[in-house]
């Protein structure tokens, strides 16, 4: 395995796959040095999946953590099993320790993830990147339960010219709401909810202040794209979900206990694969880093005005 030392604390280990590193020797419960978050962010830049392992962190600890990336993102439901406003608790476990059954909200929410999706892209400025930390996981023998991720650099640089030129102009719908419709047993949304998370549509072609450019679409937040008949649109939007699960894309984690997984929600896709929940218990903490601006496409202005200047130098 290629190892390239980049402190004297830790070492970053490509897992070789179309993304995802893995970080050894990093002690995530004490304060960072600013160096230290910057490797981190290079790093995720780089490979758009990092697993820290074997980290021992409170709830505290792990807001603390995220804290020193960046400002936190705030999750919208009012009934989830949640400690701080900033924490999701992705369990099939009650905050009292009991395990819920499969029917259950707070465990067919989870359900949701199972589609490939990229965190709080039903925001108008969805996240930056989320950081999961496993405190109860599988046996090792267990089947399923692995997170899935997917390399949208990578699976835009490799769709046909044709698609490439037809989807550059467009935008996808994409809504909160859309998950809740997945299961006809969730309840339907708060006023509360409805306020705060509005649809919002997001060019389907991401430019990154680089240069580079990445698919940015869910399957769990929609499947309408703006501007086309309703049908024509939900038939482009399952061939490019189709296309991003390709196993050239993807690499699928499977979890350890004290693994601390973050991925780069602008760049990556990522889904909950499934796992018997009766017979298995698990406990995830989350903790999500705001975004820092809109998702600017080809088209946005800032993009333009961008590639007019460096044209006219
Ligand atoms: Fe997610």
């Amino acid at each position: 395995m290629q190892q390239a030392e980049t402190a004297e604390l830790f070492a970053i280990n490509s897992l070789h796959a179309p993304l995802g590193a893995e970080i050894v020797g990093a002690d995530l419960s004490r304060p960072q040095g600013s160096k230290q978050i910057q490797a981190f962010r290079d790093a995720l830049d780089v490979y758009g999946v990092l697993c820290f392992r074997d980290q021992t962190l409170t709830e505290q600890q792990q807001i603390a953590f995220t804290e020193q990336w960046g400002p936190l993102e705030d999750f919208p439901e009012e009934n989830k099993t949640v400690a701080a406003s900033t924490v999701y608790n992705v369990a099939n476990v009650s905050a009292q320790g009991e395990h819920l059954p499969e029917t259950d909200h707070r465990v067919i929410f989870q359900r949701v993830n199972a589609q490939w999706h990229t965190d709080s892209s039903y925001r108008y400025v969805p996240a930056y990147a989320s950081l999961l930390y496993g405190i109860e996981v599988m046996p090792e023998d267990a089947l399923g339960g692995r997170t899935g991720f997917s390399n949208m650099v990578l699976a835009y640089e490799a769709l046909p010219e044709n698609l490439k030129a037809r989807i550059e102009p467009l935008h996808m719908v994409h809504s909160y709401e859309h998950g809740r419709r997945m299961f006809a047993s969730l309840p339907p949304l708060s006023n509360y909810e409805k306020n705060a998370v509005p649809p919002v549509s997001h060019p389907l072609v991401r430019v990154h202040p680089d240069g580079r450019r990445s698919l940015f679409i869910t399957a769990n937040a929609g499947n309408e794209i703006s501007g086309m008949p309703l049908d024509e649109g939900q038939a482009l939007h399952r061939e490019l979900v189709e296309h991003v699960s390709r196993p050239e894309f993807c690499y699928f984690h499977k979890w350890k206990k004290g693994d601390l997984v973050v991925w780069d929600n602008r760049t990556t896709l990522h889904k909950a694969e499934v796992y018997d929940m009766a017979r298995y218990r698990r406990v995830f903490r989350r903790t999500t880093l705001a975004g820092e601006g809109p998702v600017l496409g080809p088209y946005s202005t800032a993009v333009v005005s961008r590639a007019k200047s460096s044209h006219a130098k």
